[in-house]
Protein backbone atom coordinates (compact mmCIF):
# COMPACT_ATOMS: atom_id res chain seq x y z
CA UNK A 1 0.00 0.00 0.00
CA UNK A 2 2.47 2.42 1.01
CA UNK A 3 4.45 2.08 -2.67
CA UNK A 4 1.25 2.64 -4.71
CA UNK A 5 0.45 5.77 -2.40
CA UNK A 6 4.15 7.03 -2.99
CA UNK A 7 4.10 6.18 -6.32
CA UNK A 8 2.91 9.18 -8.35
CA UNK A 9 5.62 11.31 -5.76
CA UNK A 10 8.62 12.13 -8.06
CA UNK A 11 11.65 10.87 -5.81
CA UNK A 12 14.05 13.34 -7.41
CA UNK A 13 11.84 16.56 -5.43
CA UNK A 14 13.84 18.50 -2.88
CA UNK A 15 12.34 18.26 0.19
CA UNK A 16 12.28 19.84 3.97
CA UNK A 17 11.22 19.57 7.37
CA UNK A 18 7.93 20.41 7.67
CA UNK A 19 8.74 21.35 11.35
CA UNK A 20 9.13 25.09 10.87
CA UNK A 21 5.63 25.33 9.04
CA UNK A 22 3.92 23.27 11.02
CA UNK A 23 4.67 23.32 14.73
CA UNK A 24 2.30 20.01 15.21
CA UNK A 25 4.23 18.16 12.27
CA UNK A 26 5.42 15.32 15.02
CA UNK A 27 2.56 14.98 17.26
CA UNK A 28 0.43 14.33 13.68
CA UNK A 29 2.87 12.15 12.02
CA UNK A 30 2.71 10.25 15.48
CA UNK A 31 -0.54 10.19 15.23
CA UNK A 32 -0.64 8.76 11.99
CA UNK A 33 1.74 6.15 12.89
CA UNK A 34 -0.55 4.69 15.31
CA UNK A 35 -3.50 4.85 12.92
CA UNK A 36 -1.90 3.54 9.69
CA UNK A 37 1.99 3.12 8.64
CA UNK A 38 0.83 3.45 4.97
CA UNK A 39 -0.71 6.91 5.75
CA UNK A 40 2.34 8.01 7.60
CA UNK A 41 4.85 7.33 4.96
CA UNK A 42 2.59 9.55 2.24
CA UNK A 43 1.81 12.56 4.83
CA UNK A 44 5.68 12.46 6.06
CA UNK A 45 6.81 13.07 2.32
CA UNK A 46 3.69 14.78 1.26
CA UNK A 47 4.54 17.24 3.98
CA UNK A 48 8.36 17.61 3.37
CA UNK A 49 8.24 17.53 -0.21
CA UNK A 50 6.14 20.33 0.09
CA UNK A 51 8.13 22.19 2.43
CA UNK A 52 10.97 21.80 0.24
CA UNK A 53 8.96 23.33 -2.81
CA UNK A 54 11.42 25.83 -4.58
CA UNK A 55 8.93 28.11 -5.65
CA UNK A 56 5.65 28.97 -6.49
CA UNK A 57 5.80 26.96 -10.00
CA UNK A 58 7.02 23.51 -7.60
CA UNK A 59 4.65 23.96 -5.46
CA UNK A 60 1.89 24.24 -6.95
CA UNK A 61 2.71 21.14 -9.06
CA UNK A 62 3.31 18.99 -5.72
CA UNK A 63 0.30 20.38 -3.74
CA UNK A 64 -1.24 18.50 -7.48
CA UNK A 65 0.30 15.40 -7.39
CA UNK A 66 -0.85 15.34 -3.68
CA UNK A 67 -4.14 16.95 -3.77
CA UNK A 68 -5.02 17.73 -7.30
CA UNK A 69 -9.24 16.95 -7.37
CA UNK A 70 -8.67 14.84 -10.07
CA UNK A 71 -5.50 12.93 -10.06
CA UNK A 72 -3.87 13.61 -6.96
CA UNK A 73 -2.93 10.57 -4.97
CA UNK A 74 -4.70 11.19 -1.61
CA UNK A 75 -8.25 11.36 -3.75
CA UNK A 76 -7.38 8.49 -5.40
CA UNK A 77 -7.16 6.74 -2.47
CA UNK A 78 -10.30 8.73 -1.14
CA UNK A 79 -11.95 7.16 -4.24
CA UNK A 80 -10.54 3.46 -3.55
CA UNK A 81 -12.61 3.39 0.07
CA UNK A 82 -15.45 1.80 -1.18
CA UNK A 83 -13.65 -0.92 -2.28
CA UNK A 84 -12.06 -1.61 1.13
CA UNK A 85 -13.48 -4.29 3.60
CA UNK A 86 -16.42 -2.50 5.93
CA UNK A 87 -13.76 -2.30 8.88
CA UNK A 88 -11.09 -1.34 7.43
CA UNK A 89 -12.96 1.92 5.75
CA UNK A 90 -13.97 3.65 8.82
CA UNK A 91 -9.83 3.98 10.17
CA UNK A 92 -8.64 4.49 6.73
CA UNK A 93 -11.09 7.17 5.69
CA UNK A 94 -10.21 9.18 8.81
CA UNK A 95 -6.43 9.11 8.31
CA UNK A 96 -7.14 10.04 4.83
CA UNK A 97 -8.67 13.06 6.29
CA UNK A 98 -6.49 14.00 8.64
CA UNK A 99 -3.40 13.75 5.47
CA UNK A 100 -5.94 16.22 3.70
CA UNK A 101 -6.38 18.21 5.92
CA UNK A 102 -2.93 18.45 7.57
CA UNK A 103 -0.69 18.47 3.75
CA UNK A 104 -3.46 21.43 2.91
CA UNK A 105 -2.07 23.22 5.64
CA UNK A 106 1.78 22.48 5.14
CA UNK A 107 0.77 23.65 1.08
CA UNK A 108 -0.37 27.10 2.47
CA UNK A 109 2.14 27.95 5.35
CA UNK A 110 4.57 27.54 2.07
CA UNK A 111 3.12 29.60 -0.21
CA UNK A 112 2.79 32.15 1.98
CA UNK A 113 6.47 31.95 3.05
CA UNK A 114 7.72 31.30 -0.27
CA UNK A 115 5.21 35.16 -0.63
CA UNK A 116 6.66 36.80 1.88
CA UNK A 117 10.98 35.69 0.37
CA UNK A 118 9.44 37.25 -2.75
CA UNK A 119 8.35 40.54 -1.17
CA UNK A 120 11.46 40.86 0.59
CA UNK A 121 13.80 40.25 -2.49
CA UNK A 122 12.13 43.18 -4.35
CA UNK A 123 12.25 45.37 -1.04
CA UNK A 124 14.21 48.59 -1.33
CA UNK A 125 17.96 48.33 -0.38
CA UNK A 126 18.33 51.73 0.35
CA UNK A 127 22.17 50.84 -0.06
CA UNK A 128 21.72 50.79 -3.78
CA UNK A 129 23.41 53.28 -6.34
CA UNK A 130 19.88 55.09 -7.40
CA UNK A 131 18.72 54.24 -10.65
CA UNK A 132 19.27 57.92 -12.44
CA UNK A 133 16.19 59.82 -14.25
CA UNK A 134 16.12 60.31 -18.34
CA UNK A 135 16.89 64.09 -17.84
CA UNK A 136 15.76 66.32 -20.57
CA UNK A 137 17.77 69.09 -22.03
CA UNK A 138 17.76 72.38 -23.26
CA UNK A 139 16.70 72.44 -26.95
CA UNK A 140 20.06 73.25 -29.30
CA UNK A 141 18.24 76.45 -30.00
CA UNK A 142 17.83 77.75 -26.37
CA UNK A 143 21.00 76.55 -25.64
CA UNK A 144 22.47 78.91 -28.33
CA UNK A 145 20.26 81.48 -27.36
CA UNK A 146 21.15 81.54 -23.70
CA UNK A 147 24.92 81.91 -24.61
CA UNK A 148 23.98 84.90 -26.44
CA UNK A 149 21.98 85.94 -24.07
CA UNK A 150 24.92 85.82 -20.90
CA UNK A 151 27.77 86.96 -23.83
CA UNK A 152 25.72 90.00 -24.02
CA UNK A 153 24.38 89.75 -20.25
CA UNK A 154 28.43 90.32 -19.92
CA UNK A 155 28.11 93.43 -22.03
CA UNK A 156 25.86 95.23 -20.16
CA UNK A 157 22.67 94.48 -22.32
CA UNK A 158 19.63 93.30 -20.75
CA UNK A 159 16.48 91.23 -22.40
CA UNK A 160 13.33 93.16 -23.84
CA UNK A 161 10.60 90.89 -25.08
CA UNK A 162 8.05 92.24 -27.62
CA UNK A 163 5.02 90.24 -29.02
CA UNK A 164 5.17 88.04 -32.06
CA UNK A 165 1.47 89.26 -33.38
CA UNK A 166 2.52 92.82 -34.11
CA UNK A 167 1.38 95.83 -35.64
CA UNK A 168 2.09 96.70 -38.96
CA UNK A 169 3.35 99.92 -37.57
CA UNK A 170 5.91 98.33 -35.42
CA UNK A 171 6.84 96.16 -37.55
CA UNK A 172 7.46 97.67 -40.79
CA UNK A 173 6.17 101.52 -40.67
CA UNK A 174 8.61 102.79 -37.52
CA UNK A 175 11.10 100.97 -38.87
CA UNK A 176 11.32 103.67 -41.97
CA UNK A 177 10.31 100.85 -44.45
CA UNK A 178 8.78 102.76 -46.96
CA UNK A 179 4.87 101.94 -47.71
CA UNK A 180 6.16 99.87 -51.07
CA UNK A 181 8.89 98.22 -49.57
CA UNK A 182 9.17 94.42 -51.05
CA UNK A 183 9.39 93.12 -47.33
CA UNK A 184 5.92 93.97 -46.61
CA UNK A 185 4.97 91.82 -49.72
CA UNK A 186 1.83 89.80 -48.93
CA UNK A 187 4.52 86.80 -50.51
CA UNK A 188 7.14 87.68 -47.48
CA UNK A 189 4.36 88.54 -44.79
CA UNK A 190 1.87 86.45 -42.97
CA UNK A 191 -1.36 89.21 -41.85
CA UNK A 192 -3.52 88.50 -39.83
CA UNK A 193 -5.67 91.48 -40.71
CA UNK A 194 -4.41 94.87 -43.04
CA UNK A 195 -2.64 96.47 -39.85
CA UNK A 196 -1.75 92.92 -37.88
CA UNK A 197 1.29 90.71 -38.98
CA UNK A 198 3.12 87.64 -37.25
CA UNK A 199 6.01 90.05 -36.84
CA UNK A 200 8.49 89.16 -39.45
CA UNK A 201 11.97 89.94 -37.75
CA UNK A 202 12.58 90.56 -33.72
CA UNK A 203 13.31 94.45 -34.67
CA UNK A 204 10.35 96.04 -33.43
CA UNK A 205 11.23 95.31 -29.85
CA UNK A 206 13.34 98.15 -30.26
CA UNK A 207 10.55 100.83 -31.50
CA UNK A 208 8.39 99.25 -28.10
CA UNK A 209 11.65 99.45 -26.12
CA UNK A 210 12.66 103.47 -27.16
CA UNK A 211 8.60 104.58 -26.67
CA UNK A 212 8.44 102.48 -23.32
CA UNK A 213 11.64 103.52 -21.78
CA UNK A 214 14.24 106.88 -22.07
CA UNK A 215 18.00 106.66 -22.94
CA UNK A 216 20.54 105.30 -22.35
CA UNK A 217 20.04 102.01 -23.21
CA UNK A 218 21.46 98.83 -23.72
CA UNK A 219 18.54 95.90 -24.83
CA UNK A 220 18.41 92.36 -26.58
CA UNK A 221 15.51 91.30 -28.36
CA UNK A 222 15.65 87.38 -28.27
CA UNK A 223 12.30 85.89 -30.21
CA UNK A 224 10.41 83.95 -32.90
CA UNK A 225 9.75 85.16 -36.33
CA UNK A 226 7.59 84.29 -39.28
CA UNK A 227 8.25 84.49 -43.07
CA UNK A 228 5.88 83.00 -45.45
CA UNK A 229 8.62 81.24 -47.19
CA UNK A 230 8.60 78.11 -49.36
CA UNK A 231 10.09 75.59 -47.09
CA UNK A 232 13.73 73.55 -47.95
CA UNK A 233 16.46 72.85 -46.04
CA UNK A 234 17.67 76.29 -44.98
CA UNK A 235 14.36 78.16 -44.63
CA UNK A 236 11.70 77.61 -42.80
CA UNK A 237 8.56 80.14 -42.22
CA UNK A 238 9.28 80.62 -38.33
CA UNK A 239 12.81 80.76 -36.89
CA UNK A 240 14.73 82.79 -34.46
CA UNK A 241 16.01 85.84 -33.85
CA UNK A 242 18.07 87.99 -31.58
CA UNK A 243 18.48 91.59 -32.03
CA UNK A 244 20.52 94.15 -29.98
CA UNK A 245 20.10 98.01 -29.67
CA UNK A 246 22.44 100.44 -27.60
CA UNK A 247 21.36 104.03 -27.32
CA UNK A 248 23.37 106.40 -25.56
CA UNK A 249 24.95 109.71 -26.15
CA UNK A 250 27.85 109.76 -29.13
CA UNK A 251 27.47 105.86 -29.92
CA UNK A 252 29.62 105.19 -32.97
CA UNK A 253 30.31 103.03 -35.52
CA UNK A 254 33.69 101.78 -33.46
CA UNK A 255 31.56 100.75 -30.82
CA UNK A 256 29.61 98.68 -32.92
CA UNK A 257 32.62 97.12 -34.62
CA UNK A 258 33.92 96.31 -31.14
CA UNK A 259 30.65 94.82 -29.82
CA UNK A 260 30.46 92.94 -33.12
CA UNK A 261 33.97 91.45 -32.58
CA UNK A 262 33.54 90.41 -29.58
CA UNK A 263 29.84 88.06 -29.92
CA UNK A 264 32.51 86.76 -33.08
CA UNK A 265 35.17 85.92 -30.74
CA UNK A 266 33.03 84.71 -28.36
CA UNK A 267 30.84 82.28 -30.74
CA UNK A 268 32.76 81.20 -33.24
CA UNK A 269 36.56 81.25 -32.80
CA UNK A 270 39.09 83.92 -31.43
CA UNK A 271 40.95 83.85 -35.30
CA UNK A 272 37.87 83.51 -37.05
CA UNK A 273 38.41 85.53 -39.98
CA UNK A 274 35.87 88.73 -39.90
CA UNK A 275 34.30 91.06 -42.46
CA UNK A 276 31.81 93.91 -42.55
CA UNK A 277 30.29 95.41 -45.50
CA UNK A 278 27.75 97.70 -46.05
CA UNK A 279 24.46 96.64 -46.93
CA UNK A 280 20.74 98.23 -46.92
CA UNK A 281 18.20 97.76 -44.71
CA UNK A 282 15.57 101.40 -43.83
CA UNK A 283 16.07 101.41 -40.59
CA UNK A 284 20.03 101.90 -40.23
CA UNK A 285 22.04 104.21 -41.50
CA UNK A 286 24.93 103.22 -42.27
CA UNK A 287 24.02 99.28 -42.51
CA UNK A 288 26.35 96.93 -42.26
CA UNK A 289 26.51 92.80 -42.85
CA UNK A 290 28.92 90.98 -41.18
CA UNK A 291 30.39 88.39 -42.24
CA UNK A 292 32.59 85.09 -40.68
CA UNK A 293 35.00 83.32 -42.92
CA UNK A 294 33.27 80.18 -44.23
CA UNK A 295 33.86 76.86 -41.29
CA UNK A 296 33.55 74.43 -44.05
CA UNK A 297 35.83 75.33 -46.61
CA UNK A 298 38.18 77.38 -44.39
CA UNK A 299 38.04 80.78 -46.51
CA UNK A 300 39.11 78.40 -49.99
CA UNK A 301 35.84 78.05 -51.34
CA UNK A 302 36.40 74.97 -52.34
CA UNK A 303 36.36 70.90 -50.88
CA UNK A 304 36.63 67.74 -51.30
CA UNK A 305 35.28 64.86 -51.19
CA UNK A 306 35.25 61.25 -52.52
CA UNK A 307 34.14 62.06 -55.75
CA UNK A 308 37.10 64.83 -55.96
CA UNK A 309 36.96 68.72 -55.44
CA UNK A 310 34.01 71.47 -55.79
CA UNK A 311 32.19 74.49 -55.25
CA UNK A 312 32.16 74.98 -51.18
CA UNK A 313 28.43 74.03 -50.95
CA UNK A 314 28.62 76.29 -47.28
CA UNK A 315 29.40 79.47 -48.69
CA UNK A 316 28.89 78.54 -52.38
CA UNK A 317 32.28 79.63 -52.96
CA UNK A 318 32.05 82.88 -51.97
CA UNK A 319 34.57 82.37 -48.63
CA UNK A 320 32.47 83.88 -46.09
CA UNK A 321 29.09 82.94 -44.53
CA UNK A 322 26.55 86.16 -43.68
CA UNK A 323 26.02 86.55 -40.30
CA UNK A 324 24.00 88.99 -39.13
CA UNK A 325 22.73 92.57 -40.14
CA UNK A 326 23.73 95.51 -38.36
CA UNK A 327 24.04 99.62 -38.26
CA UNK A 328 23.74 102.94 -37.13
CA UNK A 329 20.07 103.50 -35.68
CA UNK A 330 18.59 106.06 -38.52
CA UNK A 331 17.51 109.26 -37.25
CA UNK A 332 13.99 108.71 -39.06
CA UNK A 333 13.40 105.75 -36.41
CA UNK A 334 14.26 107.59 -33.50
CA UNK A 335 11.43 110.14 -34.67
CA UNK A 336 9.25 108.28 -35.06
CA UNK A 337 9.56 107.05 -31.20
CA UNK A 338 9.81 110.64 -30.15
CA UNK A 339 14.02 110.23 -29.37
CA UNK A 340 16.30 113.53 -30.21
CA UNK A 341 18.00 112.28 -33.17
CA UNK A 342 20.86 115.51 -32.65
CA UNK A 343 21.49 114.38 -29.35
CA UNK A 344 21.05 110.37 -28.93
CA UNK A 345 22.94 108.26 -31.28
CA UNK A 346 22.94 104.49 -31.47
CA UNK A 347 23.44 101.23 -33.24
CA UNK A 348 21.91 98.09 -33.82
CA UNK A 349 22.14 94.17 -34.84
CA UNK A 350 20.14 91.12 -35.43
CA UNK A 351 21.27 87.92 -35.90
CA UNK A 352 19.25 84.05 -36.06
CA UNK A 353 19.69 81.52 -34.30
CA UNK A 354 19.28 78.71 -36.59
CA UNK A 355 22.17 80.11 -39.04
CA UNK A 356 24.31 79.79 -36.04
CA UNK A 357 23.19 76.71 -34.47
CA UNK A 358 23.40 75.18 -38.25
CA UNK A 359 27.52 76.78 -38.96
CA UNK A 360 28.69 75.84 -35.12
CA UNK A 361 27.13 71.67 -35.37
CA UNK A 362 27.30 71.65 -38.93
CA UNK A 363 23.42 70.69 -38.95
CA UNK A 364 22.56 70.24 -42.46
CA UNK A 365 18.71 70.77 -42.13
CA UNK A 366 16.57 73.62 -40.69
CA UNK A 367 13.76 71.31 -40.24
CA UNK A 368 15.12 69.25 -38.03
CA UNK A 369 14.93 71.98 -35.16
CA UNK A 370 10.85 71.68 -35.12
CA UNK A 371 10.61 68.22 -35.29
CA UNK A 372 11.14 66.98 -31.76
CA UNK A 373 13.30 63.97 -32.63
CA UNK A 374 15.27 62.92 -29.44
CA UNK A 375 17.29 61.09 -31.58
CA UNK A 376 18.18 64.82 -33.12
CA UNK A 377 17.85 66.71 -29.91
CA UNK A 378 19.80 64.77 -27.62
CA UNK A 379 23.01 65.03 -29.78
CA UNK A 380 23.47 68.81 -28.39
N1 LIG B 1 15.85 92.82 -38.89
C1 LIG B 1 16.75 92.42 -39.96
C2 LIG B 1 16.23 91.17 -40.62
O1 LIG B 1 15.46 90.47 -40.05
C3 LIG B 1 18.12 92.13 -39.44
C4 LIG B 1 18.79 93.39 -38.90
C5 LIG B 1 19.56 94.18 -39.69
C6 LIG B 1 18.61 93.73 -37.61
C7 LIG B 1 20.20 95.31 -39.21
C8 LIG B 1 19.22 94.87 -37.09
C9 LIG B 1 20.02 95.66 -37.92
O2 LIG B 1 19.10 95.23 -35.85
O3 LIG B 1 20.63 96.75 -37.42
O4 LIG B 1 16.64 90.86 -41.71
Amino acid sequence: MTGTLLGSLDPAWSAADPAALSPGHAVRLAELETLDAALAALYGRGASVLAGAPDAGALRERHTALLGRERGVVTLALAELPKLPPEQRRARGRGLNLVKRWLGEVHDARREALEHEREAAGALDVTLPGRRPWLGRPHVLAQVRDELLDLFHGLGFSVYTSPEVELDEYNFGKLNFAPDHPARDAHDTYFVNPEVVLRTHTSPGWVRAMEELKPPMRLVFPGRVYRAEATDASHMDQFHQIDGLYVDRNVSMADLKATLHTFARAIYRADLPTRIIPIYFPFVEPGVQMDVQCVRCEGTGRVSDAEGEKRCPVCKGTKWVEVLGAGMVHPNVFRAVGIDPEEWTGFAFGMGLERIAMGRHGIPEIRLFLENDVRFLRQF
